[in-house]
């Protein structure tokens, strides 16, 4: 269905020490979109991610992911959902077939059926040349690309993604921000994409979400963003634009 709603959270809030990182969040993600999650530093987005994904429970609220209850059905969200998260940890010994048969095995996949998908992956993320080296020799860029093929190894119906062009130079960015393009455009996968990357989430976000201190204080495409912030018409503002207007009015 096109306008399933692949994530709906109701009053989600995630509480530490008393003091909510996650502030009654009502958030929908429909099927096959990019939506760009936005933040400063600390608003609570790695903290959402970690309660849609059932790796940390909520204080109070509810959320849904693919029709399923994170809090009780977390093996089968994990199954349907890849995650790529802000630091992604390899075994440095191991080169980046031997990952992916590593993660491939996880899932549960036979190997035959592991290996050409392998492959393909390794194709599609462009790391083939690179595919018998060690991890530990890895460019951040390689080990960011090596990390959402392990991602995508399940074939999953959405991901998260976590910052995931951190750290990379421009051009390594770039590929990254248009395999996350094809995935969704190719694969129809829905796309939560956490960054403070502006300029790329704007390239590719079908919609944004702007979080800040725990709460979601504005969620649209960029132009009604614009004109919501600075009138009709004026649907030229960059989001860092925008952004920054609802920053300083915080
Ligand atoms: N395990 C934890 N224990 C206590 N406080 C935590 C924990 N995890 C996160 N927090 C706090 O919750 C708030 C939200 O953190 P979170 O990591 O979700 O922010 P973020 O939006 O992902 O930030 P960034 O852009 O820096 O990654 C912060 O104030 C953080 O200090
Ligand atoms: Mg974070």
């Amino acid at each position: 269905m096109a306008d399933e709603n692949i994530i709906e959270t109701q009053g989600l809030t995630k509480n530490y020490n008393h003091q909510a990182a996650v502030d009654s969040l009502s958030l929908l993600v429909q099927e096959g979109e990019i939506f760009g999650f936005l933040g400063p530093n600390g608003a609570g987005k790695t903290t959402t991610l970690l309660m849609l994904l059932g790796l940390t429970l909520p204080s109070a609220g509810s959320a849904a992911v693919c029709g399923l209850d994170p809090v009780r059905q977390a093996k089968e969200v994990k199954r349907l959902v890849g995650y790529l998260p802000e630091n992604v940890g390899f075994y440095e010994d191991m080169d980046s077939v031997q990952s992916l048969e590593y993660i491939a095995d996880l899932n549960g996949m036979a190997q035959g059926t592991a290996s050409d998908k392998i492959w393909e992956l390794l194709k599609e993320v462009g790391l083939t040349d690179s595919a018998n080296k060690k991890v530990g020799t890895y460019s951040r860029g390689m080990r960011q690309r090596l990390g959402i093929a392990e991602v995508l190894i399940k074939d999953p119906k959405v991901l998260f993604l976590d910052e995931p062009t951190l750290g990379l130079d421009p051009d390594g960015a770039l590929r990254i921000i248009e395999l996350i393009q094809s995935l969704n455009r190719d694969k129809n996968m829905t796309v939560l994409l956490s960054s403070h990357n502006l300029h790329q989430v704007q390239k590719i976000s079908h919609r944004v979400g702007i979080m800040i201190k725990g709460k979601m204080v504005a969620t649209g495409s960029i132009e009604n963003l614009a004109a919501e912030k600075f009138g009709v018409g004026e649907e030229e503002y960059t989001l860092e634009e925008i952004y920054m207007k609802y920053f300083q009015e915080v």
